[in-house]
C-alpha cells in the first residue's frame, strides 16, 4: 500500500483485506497523525456496538478519535443525517486534511463518503465496510449518495475513499438477512460478468452457504472475487457513463421493490432482497430481449429462490413498481433502459424496454406466488 493523503475523487481507492488488514490501517493512521491531522468515525448503533471494538482492540490510538454514532438503517440515510454528520466535523475542529472512517455497512459507507465528499469540497474518508454488501460491493467504486424521500440514491456524488479495508471476520454478527443481501449482490456480479463464478454458485447453494462458517475461505474468496470484478469494470467507467451500468442488472425493479417496502412498515425488504427479487424480472426481460435462454432463465429464478423468499404483490403495488421505475435514473423518453443478460456471465447495458414488456415480467415473477 501507499496511503496518500491526497488523493483525488477519482483516484482508485487502495483496497486491503486479509490477515494484514489491520496493520494497513494502523500505518495509515500512523501517517494521519504525523501530519497533526485528526481521525473521526462514523458508525451505526449496530457497528459502534459489535464492530469499534474489534477495530478498537487492535488499534488502541483510535480511543482518542471522536466518534458520531447513526440510527441504523435505510430510512436514515438521508440530508438530514449528512447533515448531522456535517455538523459532527465542524463542532470537533474537523479540517480539509483531516479523516473520516467509515464503519458500517452500505448505510454508512454512502452516508459518510457523501458527508466527508461535500465537506469543504472533499476531505479524506477511509471505508471499512462490516456487512457482505458493504464489502463485496458498497464500498467499492466510488458511489457515495443518500436517499430522496423515497427515491433512492437520488443526491450524491463519484467520489472514492482513500482505501478500503475488508475484515470478514465482522460478518460473524450480522444475521443472515443481511448475509443473503449480500449474496445476492455477489450473485449478480457473477451473472452480469463471471461465468465461473455463477458456476460455483451453482454446486454450493444458498442455505449452504448461510451454515458456512465466516472463518471458512469460502467468505473471503467470494468477497475478493467480487471486489475484483467490480473494481474491473468501474476502471473502465468511473462516472457510470457505459459499461458500469451492467452492474445495475435487477436494479432498476429491485429499486422499484426497495422503494415499495420503505412506503409499508408492515413489509420490511432489505436491499440485497429487494434486488433478488428485481433480478427474477430483469431475467425475464432478458428472455425477452436479450436472448437469455429458458434453462437459464429456470436455473437463476430456482436459484434466487432457494435462499429468498417471494415478495407477495397487490395490484396496487405493481401500480406503485411502474410510478417508481418512472423516477429511476436509467429512464429515457417513454420506455425504462435495462442491463440485461445474453447468458450467465455477460450482461449488456441500456436495452431499452416498453411498459408492457416490464408489466409482462412482473406478471412472470407473480407467478411464484406460493
Ligand atoms: N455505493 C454503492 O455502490 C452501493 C452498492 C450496493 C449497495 N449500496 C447501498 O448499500 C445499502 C445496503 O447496504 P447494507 O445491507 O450493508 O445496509 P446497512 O448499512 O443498513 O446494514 C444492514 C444492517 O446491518 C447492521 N450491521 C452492519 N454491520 C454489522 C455487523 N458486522 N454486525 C451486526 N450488524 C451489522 C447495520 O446496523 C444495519 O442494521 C443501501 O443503501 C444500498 O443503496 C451502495
Amino acid at each position: 500500500m501507499n496511503p496518500s493523503l491526497s488523493g483525488g475523487a477519482s483516484k482508485p481507492a487502495a483496497i486491503h483485506a486479509g490477515t494484514s488488514v489491520f496493520e494497513r490501517l494502523k500505518e495509515y493512521l500512523e501517517r494521519v497523525a504525523s501530519r497533526n491531522e485528526k481521525a473521526y468515525i462514523l458508525a451505526d448503533e449496530n457497528t459502534k456496538r459489535f464492530c469499534l471494538p474489534v477495530v478498537l482492540a487492535v488499534l488502541p490510538g483510535l480511543h482518542s478519535a471522536e466518534v458520531l454514532e447513526i440510527r441504523a438503517g435505510e430510512n436514515k440515510k438521508n440530508l438530514e443525517t449528512a447533515r448531522m454528520i456535517w455538523d459532527f466535523l465542524e463542532e470537533k475542529g474537523a479540517g480539509r486534511h483531516s479523516v473520516l472512517i467509515n464503519i458500517g455497512g452500505g448505510v454508512v459507507t454512502d452516508l459518510g463518503g457523501f458527508a466527508a465528499s461535500t465537506f469543504m469540497r472533499g476531505i479524506p474518508f477511509l471505508h471499512v465496510p462490516t456487512t457482505l454488501i458493504g464489502m463485496a460491493d458498497a464500498a467499492i467504486g466510488g458511489k457515495t449518495g443518500v436517499n430522496l424521500g423515497t427515491v433512492k440514491n437520488q443526491l450524491g456524488t463519484f467520489h472514492n475513499p482513500e482505501a478500503i479495508f475488508i475484515h470478514t471476520g465482522f460478518l460473524k454478527t450480522l444475521d443472515d438477512t443481511h448475509i443473503l443481501g449480500g449474496l445476492a449482490e455477489i450473485l449478480k456480479m457473477a451473472l452480469v460478468a463471471d461465468s465461473h463464478l455463477w458456476d460455483r454458485f451453482r454446486l454450493i447453494t444458498f442455505p449452504d452457504l448461510l451454515k458456512t462458517d465466516y472463518d471458512d475461505p469460502v467468505w473471503q474468496d467470494l468477497v475478493i472475487t467480487s471486489v475484483a470484478l467490480k473494481s474491473r469494470i468501474v476502471e473502465q467507467d468511473f462516472r457510470d457513463e457505459n459499461i458500469r451500468a451492467i452492474l445495475n442488472f435487477g436494479h432498476t425493479l429491485g429499486h422499484a421493490f426497495e422503494s415499495l417496502s420503505l412506503q409499508d412498515d408492515r413489509k420490511p425488504l432489505s436491499h440485497g432482497h429487494a434486488v433478488a427479487m428485481g433480478m427474477i424480472c430483469e431475467s425475464c426481460l432478458s428472455s425477452m430481449k436479450t436472448g437469455l435462454t429458458d434453462n437459464d432463465l429456470q436455473a437463476i429464478v430456482r436459484m434466487i429462490l432457494s435462499g429468498f423468499d417471494y415478495y407477495p404483490l397487490s395490484d396496487d403495488d405493481v401500480h406503485f413498481l411502474f410510478t417508481s421505475i418512472g423516477h429511476d435514473k436509467k429512464r429515457s423518453g417513454g420506455d425504462s433502459r435495462f442491463s440485461l443478460l445474453k447468458f450467465p456471465g455477460e450482461a449488456i447495458p441500456g436495452v431499452t424496454c416498453t411498459p408492457e414488456e416490464i408489466l409482462d415480467s412482473i406478471r412472470f415473477y407473480r407467478k411464484f406466488e406460493r
